[in-house]
């Protein structure tokens, strides 16, 4: 495409500076007309654009042409506005330099579209993010948007800028844009009221006749057709072909929503578009004794409605005019033609005011608050024009293209060639006209235009316009770029009574004088403003505040105020960047493909062009105090980078001998380098973006290394602290633990000394714990079984838990052996106890009959049948059951001989069988025994006492025993023998233990005897010599 590009654009010369007859300007309009007529409408004086309107639409404005030229030093591909905006992006986000684009050429030359298009390839080069896409569309929407409100058809120009704007688009630090700002200067307002033939209103309100929805003009109480409106036919060009007023209405509407525009503030700016149409159309009629009156009411109802305001005071305010003379107030009707100049001057201060609203809505909607680095200023501006009939809006647009062609030549012709000379550069000076003779004529004080219209303005008296001439007159009748029909008789002929001329740069204009002070004065009566003021519609009644009408001061007039804003305005300009593009008008007919030579080669000479191309030809197209280009460059350079030692000066020099500039490229002057192609330049600025790579690569180490590092240093300060802090913590707990530890310790010592006491505070933990500590232990050592007699100390203070759990324990134990032993055990074991309760310390052999269980028969087997066959069935009553039996030695109570027997237990008596025949020896009925008795030692001897009386004597008698006494008997198992008749013969109370030495025993016939209990060293039972029985029990 690249290629395409080039092999297309072969046509003359692309840099005017190539061209071999550089001082003659047929040449230059020969080239601008080859090229124009091979449709290349862009050609380069160095880097000033000169662009010819084509009037007619090319397809080089779209995505690919912007890639193209994205990037790109611009010499290296053919002129384009898209290479200016580039170049321009570029130096603002490379060197940080705020920068501007100045626009100029007259009017219809193509400066509206320029900018247009250097706004849609900031936007379309720039990163596509979606809070970015919110402010670019703002960016881009808010040209349809002012110039529905700001341009209109004129003669020259089908959409001419009314008003001047200049634009900054604010960029971050990425390039990227972030929003805007918009300063407008002084719309033609007066067109709001009037228009010249074949020319128009502004586009809105025949954009919103034609493109309003019926619902919204019978709201507004339009009709469809602009031919209704005094203020829209005045020119009689309502439909113009070139516009399509119906789809730009659309286009306003999607603007008004893109910038933020609610539908409240939408309806109340229609309302006053509306207003203002309404408005024209009120018509006065005269009275016979001259007060004005309204002579159809219905607009003004209209207008009251729609800008809510009371009916009653706006057609007073229509009507009447309030004069405050000596603090008195007085008002006095208006006769007809005064009437109309308040109606007319009520909608151009309306729709002023309106344009002005409209425009810091748009600021509103592009302020942003996010960080800017970088702006680009867009000026463009109304051309410089000449009509039929010129006014006092044309002498301040002309005195605007002064001020701005001026710059030009401050910045590309005067200040530059003074540069050389300063810089003390072998130079020659270029001859050109200086336009700053007419820019004083206009503003200088006391004499200049502005300061005499100013002044005829206020002086009292009655000034008028013609007053004002002749004041003009008067002053600078001499003047070269002054003419008049009174101060220059050749030109008496072309010049009226009531005109000026002036030779501007550009051209001569005959301005009328009429309506110049009216014009200057801006005024809009008092009760007009205060009607307004009153109005309910949210931005009249903004537009037209009520501390306005407080404010005595005289406001300065139109012409100073415009006068101060293009001042301002050129301060800004000169603080930044410029580039320009001079925008050529082809024809005068608005027609493509027509090249009119005359015309063209007018605006050559006038815009300086020439002489333009001869400084650029002999001069350098790019210079740079030394400081910067070192700064900038110095690391293409070993001997430079990364400081010079020495001065700026020669380290530039260094620099530019190591590059291999040649002699012809550079100059050194006092305090800048000069270069003279942009090519040097252009390969020193790629030589630098290839460095920046490797130097990026060296700061990115660098930085990484000083980011570890820093953040390694901030860790092992982190580490640090939270180890400190850690220590301290983890202290804080060991002190606390030991302090608990302690107080622990001490309440346990506490508790130990005052355990015994009754439970109090000192000794609450330490009982506790030792109760705790006890039944744990206890818990581990519990006794198994019945038998198990273990049972773990308690302290002293538990002695009686501990008592009664083993009791508990035991009793539980107990229980649970109770529960798991037989009938027949269990008879047993009572037997047992009833034994222990007899003889349990109380004889000697008592322990050792505890192991062996009683049992029911001690005798053996065979011998027992015998003795139950033979006892059963002669001794044993039918009723009586045997309960016991076992061998026993029975001594007989004289002489104590031995005697063998089986002792039976029956549930009635107690039975002695002979051992041998089982032959009845003895029977005796319980009841008749009154005691048992043995020793406490260890011997077997038991003795049964019988109760010899009577009665007793008689049982015996009838079984036929002898009853001789108590009965001594001797038993190996003498505890079980003993208890087994303690038991069956229901006898407990009868059982004694004798302790003594011996026993009386008692004999028939009421005699005793003695049985002695001995210690010997061998256990025997014998009688002893002394007649008693003895009872021997070994030692
Ligand atoms: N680059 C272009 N390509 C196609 N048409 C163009 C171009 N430049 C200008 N035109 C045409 O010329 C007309 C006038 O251009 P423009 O409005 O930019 O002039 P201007 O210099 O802004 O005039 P004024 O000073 O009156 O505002 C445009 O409406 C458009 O039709
Ligand atoms: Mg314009």
């Amino acid at each position: 495409m690249e290629n395409e590009l080039h092999k297309r654009d072969h046509t003359g010369v692309q840099d005017f500076v190539l061209l071999e007859d550089f001082t003659n300007p047929e040449a230059f309009v020969d080239n601008l007309r080859k090229r124009f007529t091979a449709k290349l409408i862009y050609t380069y004086i160095g880097p000033v654009l000169v662009s010819v309107n084509p009037y007619q639409n090319f397809d080089i404005y779209n995505e690919e042409y912007v890639q193209i030229y994205r990037n790109v030093n611009f010499y290296e591909l053919p002129p384009h506005i898209f290479a200016i905006a580039d170049a321009a992006y570029r130096s603002m986000r490379g060197e940080n330099r705020n920068q501007c684009v100045l626009i100029s050429g007259e009017s219809g030359s193509g400066k509206t579209e320029a900018s247009k298009k250097i706004l849609q390839f900031i936007a379309a080069s720039s990163h596509h993010m979606n809070d970015v896409e919110q402010v670019k569309d703002r960016l881009l929407q808010s040209n349809p948007l002012l110039e529905a409100f700001g341009n209109a058809k004129t003669n020259r120009n089908d959409n001419s800028s009314r008003f001047g704007k200049y634009m900054d688009i604010q960029f971050d630090f990425k390039g990227i844009p972030v929003g805007g700002h918009i300063l407008n200067y002084l719309l033609e307002k007066s067109r709001v009221v009037h228009h010249s033939d074949g020319e128009r209103n502004f586009h809105i309100f025949y954009q919103l006749i034609a493109g309003g929805t019926p619902l919204l003009l019978s709201k507004l109480k339009l009709t469809k057709d602009a031919e209704n409106y005094h203020y829209l036919t005045q020119g009689k060009s309502v439909r113009v072909d070139a516009l399509n007023d119906h789809k730009d209405f659309n286009h306003v509407k999607h603007a008004l929503d893109v910038c933020d525009f609610n539908a409240k503030e939408q309806e109340a700016l229609f309302a006053i578009v509306a207003s203002v149409l309404h408005l024209g159309n009120v018509q006065f009629e005269e009275n016979d004794d001259g007060p004005a009156n309204i002579a159809d009411f219905t607009p003004v109802e209209h207008i009251s409605q729609l800008l809510g305001c009371p009916e009653g005071i706006l057609q007073s305010a229509l009507q009447n005019k309030t004069i405050e003379a000596k603090g008195e107030k007085l008002k006095s009707p208006l006769n007809k033609d005064q009437a109309l100049y308040a109606r007319d001057a009520l909608a151009k201060g309306v729709y002023d005011r309106l344009f002005t609203w409209i425009v810091k809505k748009i600021n509103d909607s592009l302020n942003s608050r996010r960080m800017k680095c970088g702006l680009m200023g867009l000026l463009d501006i109304y051309g410089f024009e000449i009509f039929g009939v010129n006014s006092f809006e044309q002498f301040c647009i002309n005195y605007c293209n002064e001020k701005l062609q001026q710059l030009f030549i401050e910045l590309t012709l005067k200040s530059e060639q003074e540069e050389y000379q300063r810089e003390g550069i072998a130079w020659e000076p270029v001859e050109y006209f200086n336009n700053k003779i007419i820019c004083d004529l206009v503003e200088a004080k006391p004499v200049g235009i502005i300061a005499i219209m100013d002044e005829e303005c206020l002086r009292p008296g009655e000034p008028t316009d013609s007053t004002f001439l002749e004041k003009l007159n008067h002053n600078l009748g001499q003047h070269p770029h002054y003419i008049s029909h009174s101060t220059d008789a050749a030109a008496r002929k072309s010049i009226g009574r009531d005109e000026f001329r002036l030779l501007h740069f550009a051209g001569e204009v005959t301005y009328s004088i009429q309506g110049f002070l009216d014009k200057n004065n801006d005024l809009l009566f008092r009760d007009l403003k205060e009607a307004m003021s009153k109005t309910s519609n949210m931005i009249t009644s903004q537009c037209f505040p009520a501390a306005e009408l407080q404010n005595k001061k005289r406001p300065n007039t139109a012409s100073t105020q415009f006068k101060t804003s293009l001042a301002q305005l050129m301060e800004i300009l000169m603080s930044k960047e410029p580039s320009y593009v001079r925008c050529i008008k082809p024809n005068d007919y608005k027609r493509a493909d027509q090249f009119d030579d005359r015309i063209v080669h007018h605006q050559v000479k006038y815009l300086g062009l020439m002489e333009n191309l001869r400084v650029r030809r002999a001069g350098f197209a790019y210079r740079r105090p030394y400081e910067i280009f070192l700064n900038r460059y110095k690391s293409l350079c070993p001997d430079t980078w990364p400081h010079y030692r020495g001065s700026a000066k020669e380290g530039v020099e260094a620099l530019v001998n190591h590059l291999q500039y040649s002699n012809d490229d550079y100059r050194l002057g006092k305090t800048k380098l000069f270069i003279r192609f942009p090519r040097v330049l252009f390969a020193t600025e790629d030589a630098f973006q290839l460095r920046k790579h490797d130097l990026a690569t060296i700061v990115q180490s660098r930085y990484r290394g000083f980011a570890q590092k820093k953040k390694f240093r901030t860790m092992k300060l982190a580490a640090i602290m939270l180890q400190s802090h850690w220590r301290r913590v983890a202290a804080q707990r060991l002190l606390k633990r030991r302090k608990l530890a302690a107080e622990r310790i001490r309440g346990f010592i506490k508790g130990f000394i005052h355990r015994l006491e009754p439970e109090c505070n000192d000794n609450k933990h330490f009982i506790q714990y030792t109760k705790y500590n006890y039944l744990i232990k206890l818990r581990e050592q519990l006794p198994r079984n019945v038998l198990d007699k273990k049972w773990p100390s308690a302290p002293q203070l538990l002695k009686k838990t501990s008592q009664l759990l083993k009791d508990l324990c035991m009793r539980n134990h107990t229980l649970r052996y109770v529960k798991s032993i037989t009938p027949g055990r269990k008879a047993q074991l009572e037997q047992k106890v009833v034994a222990e309760s007899l003889f349990k310390g109380k004889k000697e052999n008592y322990a050792g009959s505890v192991k062996e269980m009683f049992v029911d028969s001690r005798l053996e087997s065979s011998h027992q049948n015998m003795v139950w066959s033979t006892f059963d069935t002669k001794v044993k009553q039918a009723d009586e059951k045997v309960q016991y039996s076992a061998p026993v030695t029975k001594f007989d109570r004289h002489g104590y001989k031995s005697r063998k027997r089986v002792m039976v237990l029956t549930d009635k008596h107690l039975y002695l069988l002979d051992e041998k025949s089982y032959l009845l020896k003895d029977k005796v009925p319980y009841q008749q025994m009154t005691g048992v008795l043995t020793s406490s030692l260890s011997d077997g001897l038991f003795v049964i006492t019988i109760n010899m009386d009577e009665n007793g004597s008689k049982e015996a008698l009838n079984e036929n025993l002898d009853s001789k006494g108590d009965l001594i008997l001797h038993s190996d198992r003498v505890i079980e023998v003993v208890t087994k008749t303690i038991i069956h013969g229901k006898k407990s109370e009868a059982f004694r233990v004798i302790s003594e030495a011996s026993i009386t025993h008692g004999i028939s016939g009421g005699k005793k005897g003695c049985i002695e209990f001995t210690r010997g060293p061998t256990s025997a039972v014998k009688k002893a010599k002394n007649g008693n029985l003895c009872v021997i029990v070994a030692q």
